[in-house]
C-alpha cells in the first residue's frame, strides 16, 4: 500500500509525450465542433471504442486522424494546456513534449500557429503550475529527408521556442540513416537531438540512431535487450531510454507487463525512465505508467522507484545547474 502512494506522490519528469497523443476524445469533438472539422466517428464512445490496436501503424492511423482537428493557436494551447494539468496532477515537474509540425503544416497550418499555442502552454504551466515545459519537434519518419529539411528550415525562426528534434511515426523500413544530414543540420543549430528507435524495429536501429544521427535519448529502446553488446554500450554511456509501458503494451510490443523488460534494463544498469507516450490513447498518465508497471513486476520496488525519479531528471536536458537545485 505503501509504494503507491509512493510512486503517485515522487516528484518526476516526463521525456517521452506526444502532446499530440493527449488529445482526449472529448476534446477531439469539442475542437471538431468549434473548428467545423467532420469526424469519421459519430460519437466519444464510437472513438474510443476504436481504440484497439493491433501494433504501431493501427494506432498511427488513428492518432493523425486525431490530430485533424487541431487548427488554431488555441487548439494546440488547449490540448497542451489539459496536458499539464494531468502532468501538475501526477507531480510531474518538467515535460519535454514531442510534436510533429509535419502533421499539421500538411493540413495547411502555419509552423507559427503549432510553434506560437503549445510554447504559451508552456509559459503559463510555468508561472500558474509550477510545472516546467520544453518542446521538441519531432520528424515523420515515413515522410521523406526533403519534407524534414524544409520543416526544420520552417522551423529555424522559432528556435528559441524549441530545445531539439526527435523523429517518430512507422519505424519498420524507415531506419535511423534515412534522417543523417536532417540530423546533423539540426546540431550545427544547437539543438539537442533525439529518436525512437528500438520499439518496433530491431537493436540495430538504436545503435544507428546513435552513430548516424547523434541521438543522446533513445525514445523506447525496448529492443536493445535482444543485443548483449549494445545493452553493454548503453550502460557505458549512461544513454537514457524513454521507456513507454503502457503503450508497449497496447501496441502489442509487449505481450504483458508481467513481461515487460524494464527491471532487466534497470539490472543491467541502464538509464531508464517511465513515460507515457500517448496517454490519450494507452490508457493512462505517467503515474497510471508507473502504478501499472510496479504492480505488474514485483522485481520493481522503492528502490527503483527512486533510480526511475532520478533518471527522469539526469536524462532531462534542463540544465545542470537547474539540475543542481533538484538534487
Ligand atoms: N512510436 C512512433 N511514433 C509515434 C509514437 C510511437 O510510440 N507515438 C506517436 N508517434
Ligand atoms: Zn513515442
Amino acid at each position: 500500500a505503501a509504494l503507491p502512494a509512493l510512486l503517485a506522490r515522487m516528484p518526476k519528469a516526463e521525456l517521452h509525450i506526444h502532446i499530440e497523443g493527449s488529445l482526449e476524445p472529448e476534446l477531439i469533438f469539442k475542437l471538431a465542433q468549434r473548428n467545423q472539422v467532420a469526424l469519421r466517428y459519430a460519437s466519444v464512445e464510437a472513438l474510443r471504442q476504436a481504440y484497439a490496436f493491433t501494433d504501431l501503424q493501427s494506432f498511427l492511423d488513428i492518432y493523425y486522424a486525431g490530430a485533424s482537428v487541431l487548427l488554431q493557436e488555441q487548439d494546440f494551447y488547449d490540448m497542451a494546456w489539459a496536458y499539464f494539468e494531468k502532468a501538475k496532477a501526477d507531480n510531474v515537474v518538467h515535460a519535454e513534449l514531442f510534436f510533429d509540425p509535419q502533421t499539421h503544416t500538411a493540413r495547411g497550418v502555419a509552423m507559427e500557429t503549432v510553434m506560437r499555442g503549445l510554447s504559451r502552454a508552456c509559459n503559463d504551466a510555468h508561472d500558474q503550475l509550477g510545472v516546467s515545459g520544453a518542446l521538441i519537434l519531432c520528424f515523420l519518419r515515413h515522410l521523406s529527408e526533403e519534407d524534414a529539411f524544409a520543416t526544420l528550415e520552417e522551423a529555424e525562426p522559432f528556435l528559441e521556442l524549441f530545445i531539439g528534434v526527435g523523429l517518430d511515426s512507422s519505424e519498420r523500413g524507415h531506419p535511423p540513416g534515412k534522417f543523417e544530414r536532417v540530423f546533423a543540420r539540426a546540431k550545427e543549430l544547437g539543438l539537442h537531438r533525439v529518436a525512437h528507435a528500438g520499439e518496433e524495429g530491431p537493436a540495430a536501429y538504436v545503435r544507428d540512431a546513435l552513430d548516424l544521427l547523434g541521438a543522446q535519448r533513445i525514445d523506447h529502446g525496448v529492443r536493445s535487450i535482444d543485443d548483449p553488446a549494445l545493452m553493454r554500450r548503453l550502460a557505458a554511456e549512461q544513454i537514457p531510454l524513454t521507456v513507454c509501458p503502457l503503450s508497449n503494451l497496447k501496441l502489442c510490443v509487449v505481450g504483458t507487463l508481467a513481461d515487460h523488460p524494464l527491471p532487466a534494463l534497470l539490472a543491467a544498469g541502464l538509464v531508464a525512465t517511465v513515460n507515457s507516450d500517448d496517454p490519450a490513447y494507452f490508457g493512462g498518465y505517467l503515474n497510471q505508467n508507473y502504478l501499472e508497471t510496479f504492480e505488474a513486476l514485483p522485481q520493481l520496488g522503492p528502490r527503483e522507484a527512486y533510480i526511475l525519479a532520478r533518471n527522469s531528471f539526469d536524462a532531462s536536458f534542463v540544465s545542470d545547474l537547474r539540475k543542481e537545485r533538484w538534487t
